[in-house]
């Protein structure tokens, strides 16, 4: 069936396009109720699968070590940081992930229960989560480069019963102790978790290794605790219960903990792995992302084993471990039929190799298409990704919400003519719109914001955790009958869809999601600071870099630059070295409407050199000269 026909029968008879994919997994129980409304009255109550019955690690292992796969390898993990390459078969990781689950099971783990996950991207991340998916339990990954404030924000949300960890992560330059901030994320939480299981990496060189200081009767040595543990069965969960709580930027501080279900999300991977990727059973995946966003929980972990492929967890950058040819090196030895990133990812390997010299000692003849997201894939990165490698390059465009793409050109159903600057067109199950500010439909080309009519396809989150209001407010209530997606865009003529940016106070750093709002408030917390404002700046190799301007408090006896000191460091101590937060610009004033509103997209013109009109609700027009030269001489310094 065409893509046309099949993204028709997808909006038109929903219930009959996704029973039949659905039908394609081994529940325990088959649903009969495809997609159901807990309120009769309310569209926005919708579920999937409502009466059936599966469990994801069962699906991920034991179905395929019972259908011939058990030898296949499961997870490749290469490790150019610490220098080892190891794999796993089906059948190793089903027994690794049936023991772990029997640990966390003695640690009081059940179904329901929460378990935050911390670590670094090794093997014990991957079996860790698959674990406690066999006991029907919840897992919130939280991405390592989150400094401790930040995971007891998420402990304090979450209130898991066990959290799982490791000794460190090894980051190119440097070793980030995780069991410190651990400790210290724990000390900050009002939430205290029962018990603490560390994975000890001691598989790497003498020099790259920590020593441990375990809490008796608290923290637990994974190796200890394995080597003592029990196999356990996967215990079956309903369609509705909750996966997994993955946390994600909003325009607060506080994160917002998306609920993904389990039998919509298994469905819609599981289809999308086929349609989207175009990958069968056997196949390999490489994509270079971390468990720690919503990317490495679909498609490093859970999509790949569910169509039973072979998947690459690779502990690395694109760039400098040991060169820009380690994505083309990967694709060759696991014979990757996909590579997936962030375009900052290709970026980095352009500014290295800008002719593409590594690439040719590499046989990439397994690899179909390139596939990209995370953030706007610039045209200019597309035309070189796709001219050094000779492989199609497919931007696709999705969210932590989403869970799986939104938008692609799917290659698996048929490929499309690809249109520059599109993540092409809405897959199945979705009905993308553009509507103006005030909800009206608006007219091809033309910019507005991207919504996407309820319901959505199975797969998509299902709510706020803890926290039915925030979902309301935050994705449903603004336009009725729509999930509001904070992105900005517009569809041509022919139903491309081109992603032209968030409208909200989110920026994307190097493929990273991360809260304007959120920095503000860090930044605002300083004793100097009267007034800030944080925004993202135009950045030709991370997409968008945070600049921070600052208002400094009257009689404050501290310099312009040893402020800014202060400041990088806080931020970095309280979200983290992802967030990239290195400037700050001291100013007399911020640009505000007479309401007080902070004016910051024309902060943000100016930043980035481009041309904006003044609003005639400014309060302090003469501001904005002085920000235009506050920065430029920061640029010319
Ligand atoms: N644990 C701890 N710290 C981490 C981390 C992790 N998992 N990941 C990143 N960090 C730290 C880095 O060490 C760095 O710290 P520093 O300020 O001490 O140097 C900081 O966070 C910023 O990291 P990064 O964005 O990786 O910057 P970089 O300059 O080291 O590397 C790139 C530049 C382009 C190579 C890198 O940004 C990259 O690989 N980008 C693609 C990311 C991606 O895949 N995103 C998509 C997610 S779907
Ligand atoms: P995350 O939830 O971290 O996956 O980030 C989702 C956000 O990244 C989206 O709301 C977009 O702003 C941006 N994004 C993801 N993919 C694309 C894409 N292909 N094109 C443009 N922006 C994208």
């Amino acid at each position: 069936m065409s893509y046309q026909l099949q993204h028709q029968e997808s909006i038109n008879n929903p219930e009959q396009y996704w029973r039949r994919q659905a039908s394609k997994l081994a529940w325990y129980q088959q649903p009969t109720q495809t997609l159901s409304y807990t309120d009769g009255n309310d569209p926005e109550s919708y579920q999937w699968f409502a009466d059936g019955e599966l469990n994801l690690s069962y699906l991920t292992l034991d179905y395929h070590v019972e259908h011939g796969r058990g030898d296949q390898v499961a997870i490749f993990y290469d490790s150019p940081v610490t220098g080892v390459q190891t794999s796993y078969t089906y059948a190793q990781l089903r027994d690794e992930v049936a023991c772990f689950a029997g640990v966390l099971q003695k640690h009081g783990v059940s179904k329901g229960d929460r378990v935050v996950i911390y670590m670094p991207m090794i093997p014990q991340a991957a079996i860790a989560m698959l674990a406690v998916a066999r006991l029907g339990a919840i897992h919130s990954v939280v991405f390592g480069g989150f400094a401790a404030h930040e995971l007891a924000v998420r402990i304090d949300d979450a209130e898991p019963k066990v959290v799982v960890s490791a000794s460190h992560g090894i980051e190119p330059h440097r070793l980030v102790p995780y069991k410190p901030l651990l400790d210290k994320a724990i000390e900050k939480a009002e939430f205290k978790p029962q018990a603490s299981i560390i994975y000890q990496r001691l598989q790497v060189p003498a020099d790259k290794q920590v020593k441990l200081d375990l809490n008796p009767g608290f923290d637990f040595d994974w190796q200890t605790e394995m080597s003592a543990a029990q196999p356990v069965a996967p215990v079956a969960v309903k369609s509705t219960d909750p996966l997994y709580i993955l946390y994600t930027s909003g325009t607060t501080g506080k994160p917002k903990g998306v609920v993904r279900d389990s039998g919509g999300y298994a469905t819609a991977l599981h289809f999308s792995m086929q349609s989207v990727y175009n990958l069968k059973p056997g196949d390999t995946m490489f994509t270079a992302s971390d468990v720690g966003w919503v990317v490495g929980h679909s498609y490093i972990v859970y999509g790949p084993l569910l169509l039973g492929c072979s998947t690459v967890l690779y502990e690395g950058k694109p760039v400098f471990t040991p060169d820009a040819g380690a994505f083309w090196r990967i694709a060759e030895q696991y014979q990757a039929k996909v590579i997936f990133a962030a375009p900052t990812a290709f970026r980095a390997i352009r500014k290295e190799d800008p002719n593409g010299d590594f690439l040719k000692h590499y046989d990439l003849s397994r690899v179909e298409t390139i596939f990209m997201a995370g953030e706007r894939l610039d045209p200019a990165t597309y035309e070189w990704a796709q001219d050094v490698s000779g492989k199609p390059v497919v931007d696709h465009w999705w969210q932590t919400e989403s869970g799986w793409p939104i938008c692609a050109n799917p290659t698996g159903i048929e490929t499309l003519a690809t249109k520059v600057g599109s993540s092409s067109v809405p897959v199945p199950g979705y009905q993308v719109q553009v509507l103006d500010d005030l909800g009206e439909p608006v007219a091809a080309n033309q910019q507005g914001n991207i919504v996407i009519q309820l319901p959505l396809p199975p797969g998509c989150l299902a709510g706020i955790w803890q926290n039915p209001e925030r979902f309301r407010s935050s994705y449903l209530q603004q336009f009725p009958g729509y999930y509001s997606s904070g992105d900005g865009g517009y569809i041509d003529e022919d139903g491309y869809v081109f992603i032209m940016g968030r409208t909200d106070d989110v920026i994307n750093v190097a493929g990273h999601r991360l809260s304007t709002g959120e920095m503000e408030e860090v930044v605002a917390s300083h004793s100097a600071v009267a007034e800030c404002c944080v925004i993202g700046a135009h950045d030709s190799l991370k997409g968008q870099q945070p600049l921070g301007l600052g208002i400094m408090k009257n009689g404050v006896d501290i310099s312009a630059e040893q402020l800014e000191k202060e400041l990088v460091a806080l931020v970095r101590e309280e979200i983290g070295a992802l967030a990239c937060f290195k400037t700050v610009v001291v100013v007399k004033r911020l640009p505000k409407t007479r309401s007080g509103k902070i004016l910051r997209k024309i902060v943000r013109n100016i930043a980035d050199g481009q041309s904006y009109s003044v609003p005639s609700t400014i309060d302090d027009p003469e501001s904005l000269a002085e920000i235009a030269e506050a920065l430029a001489q920061r640029t010319t310094s």
